[in-house]
């Protein structure tokens, strides 16, 4: 040992720098430039929209453009040591709204999503379920695969931590880092927590060395291995946080990040000696890449285009920085702090934002595979349909927060907001314009609404549903759009057409006009609220007579009132979303309906 004892409080682990690591690791200088992303963002003043100017200024910039904008966006990559649960569906749910709002904007949107499939929580969960790492790795990010084609995920790009062109790109970054001067080697001993697959700091645990999060001891190991020195950035993550206030967001978060950056910190161990499923060391193969710097390259890996050579240059050019990764809380120091020193070391552009979401909760604890208390969402989704799932999630959670599920909340919700507010108004409209029009629009919208301050509500609630999405506040956009669903519903109630119908001459007119507007709405609705319950805004589509091929080619432009015209035909009334019996009507005799489109009639409301 050429110096003994180095003790850096790092996460309570005593480094000690061993003969071989010395050399470099020693030129303790910021060498790396930092080369900044073009969406760099830049504070705001709208108070309660927080980042959500420079996300408008870009819109306005994408309009400028030839080319239309890039907006890359990513989910964890999840750990495949077991299926998924409605957690892990919960980020990626969240994820494709907001690359279906995107691309409804306009944007050239690449939406990463993938598996992390590297180290010994995935060995062991390999050895007990009798596979080989690799076959259970394959099972497992099938599932996942599987499960995103059941909510509708609408990924581009799925990345798995075992392809060797992912494995080409942490080598080459790996070597990057190192000729930055950021790699030594060191001993070390600490406790670690192999569900969060990291070394905690003591003053984080619980009694008895308990972790925190996973409610299990943490383990004390001693290990020669390579270390990060992300003591290094400190200062620069210091600056970067100040210059960019909306990197970390929700804002909250970023406080606890300037706390932990603040508090000093301390270089990371980046291989394991002990683990073998993971990507040799370049030049020391026997010891394998800490699993989280190899899987926080997925990011830049997953945009490698189809046959492309697989060098960090050419996944870089494909769409790099990202606009935005979505994660959880609980990986908020790995992707707002480890990551973005790693990216400047290598000399990379960091990504625009970093958003930290809370936690799906059951009895207040976080729902997870590790703790054993998670919720089916194959299950979910079999009994209740992907809206359903999507749009309860969104909508009762508030984007950033924990929320906690409850099947009798779930159904309420959802038989409230989707198949009375939306579907049912829908239902009941396309029957009268059958019974009285032949199912044929009599009028353009846009004459229908004119002298009525009905197409203001719904475009001011529109654009405000437009503003919440730009912001990731995806409960409050949700609320804006079933807010017009209940300004629709008003509307009908007091001009009541049906009685209109009754009376003939003008008054029939008049009541022509009246379904005109109710069904424009409905078309406005099925544009805004596309990007949460895709498919339940299809069959909107589909009633009001357009093609998927027409769904399909819709912008956040076509949210704008005078859509139908007359002469319009729509599709023989069938409900969208019928509700779901509780528990005990189905113990009753109900029948359980599956959420597609052959429901069992809803009741009237009107
Ligand atoms: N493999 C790492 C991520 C590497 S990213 C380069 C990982 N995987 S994970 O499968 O454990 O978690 C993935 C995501 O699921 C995290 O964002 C985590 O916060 C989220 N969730 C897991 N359980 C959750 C809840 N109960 N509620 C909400 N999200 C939670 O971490």
């Amino acid at each position: 040992m050429a110096g003994r004892a180095l003790f850096l409080p790092h996460n309570g682990l005593f480094v000690v720098p061993s003969l071989s690591s010395i050399g470099s690791s020693r030129a303790w200088h910021l060498g790396a430039t930092l080369r900044l992303g073009p969406r760099s963002l830049a504070a705001t003043s709208i108070s309660s929209y927080g980042f959500c100017r420079s996300a408008l200024r870009s819109e306005a910039d994408a309009t400028k453009a030839t080319q239309p904008e890039a907006f890359v966006l990513t989910t964890p990559l999840y750990y495949v040591n077991a299926p998924p649960h409605m957690g892990s569906a919960y980020t990626t749910i969240a994820a494709d709204a907001v690359a279906r709002f995107q691309r409804l904007l306009g944007k050239n949107v690449i939406f990463v999503t993938g598996t992390d499939e590297h180290g010994e929580k995935i060995a062991a969960a390999a050895a007990k379920s009798g596979s080989t790492p690799s076959d259970h790795c394959d099972n497992v990010s099938l599932a996942y695969r599987s499960l995103w084609k059941d909510l509708d995920i609408s990924h581009d790009k799925f990345i798995r931590t075992t392809d060797p062109n992912h494995e080409a790109v942490v080598k080459e970054f790996y070597s990057r880092v190192l000729s930055s001067g950021d790699i030594y080697r060191a001993d070390y001993e600490g406790l670690y927590c192999v569900d969060c697959e990291e070394y905690k700091d003591e003053k984080e645990l619980l009694e008895n060395n308990f972790c925190p999060i996973h409610l299990k001891p943490c383990v004390r190991r001693t290990e020669d291995n390579y270390f990060f020195a992300l003591s290094k950035y400190q200062k620069s993550l210091e600056e970067y946080l100040i210059d960019n206030p909306n990197f970390v967001q929700p804002s909250f978060r970023l406080n606890e990040v300037q706390s932990w950056i603040k508090s000093g910190l301390r270089d990371f161990s980046i291989s394991r000696a002990s683990v073998e499923w993971g990507i040799p060391v370049p030049n020391d193969t026997r010891q394998t890449i800490y699993v989280w710097f190899d899987a926080l390259l997925g990011y830049v890996s997953a945009l490698l285009k189809e046959g492309e050579e697989p060098t960090l240059d050419k996944a870089i050019s494909s769409g790099w920085p990202a606009s935005l990764h979505l994660i959880g809380k609980d990986i908020l120091r790995f992707h707002a702090v480890y990551w973005p020193a790693m990216l400047m070391s290598a000399g990379l552009p960091l990504p625009d934002m970093v958003f930290g979401h809370g936690f799906l909760t059951k009895d207040g604890m976080k729902m997870g595979k590790s703790l054993g208390n998670t919720l089916e969402p194959k299950d979910l989704v079999n009994r209740f349909g992907a809206d359903a799932v999507r749009y309860f999630f969104l909508r009762e959670v508030e984007f950033g927060n924990d929320g906690d599920y409850s099947e009798d909340r779930f159904i309420n919700i959802v038989n409230a907001h989707l198949a009375n507010t939306i579907g049912n108004l829908l239902n009941r409209t396309l029957g009268l314009l059958k019974k009285n029009c032949q199912s044929i629009l009599a009028i353009d919208s846009a004459a229908a609404v004119e002298g009525s301050p009905f197409k203001d509500i719904v475009e001011n609630l529109v654009e405000k549903a437009r503003l919440h999405y730009e912001c990731l506040s995806l409960s409050s956009a949700c609320e804006c759009i079933l807010e017009i669903g209940n300004a629709g519903n008003l509307y009908i109630d007091e001009h009541a057409p049906w009685s209109l119908f009754k009376k003939g001459g003008p008054s029939s007119e008049a009541a022509k006009k009246d379904l005109v507007i109710i069904l424009e709405t409905m078309r406005i609705i099925a544009v805004a609220l596309s990007p949460v319950a895709p498919s339940l805004c299809l069959r909107v589509y589909s009633q009001l007579g357009y093609s998927k091929d027409q769904f399909e080619a819709l912008t956040w432009g076509d949210t704008k009132w005078g859509g139908l015209k007359s002469g319009q035909v729509m599709a023989e009334p069938q409900p969208v979303f019928g509700r779901i019996e509780s528990k005990k009507e189905e113990e009753d005799g109900m029948k359980f309906p599956q959420n597609a489109p052959k429901q069992k009639k809803v009741k009237a409301s009107w």
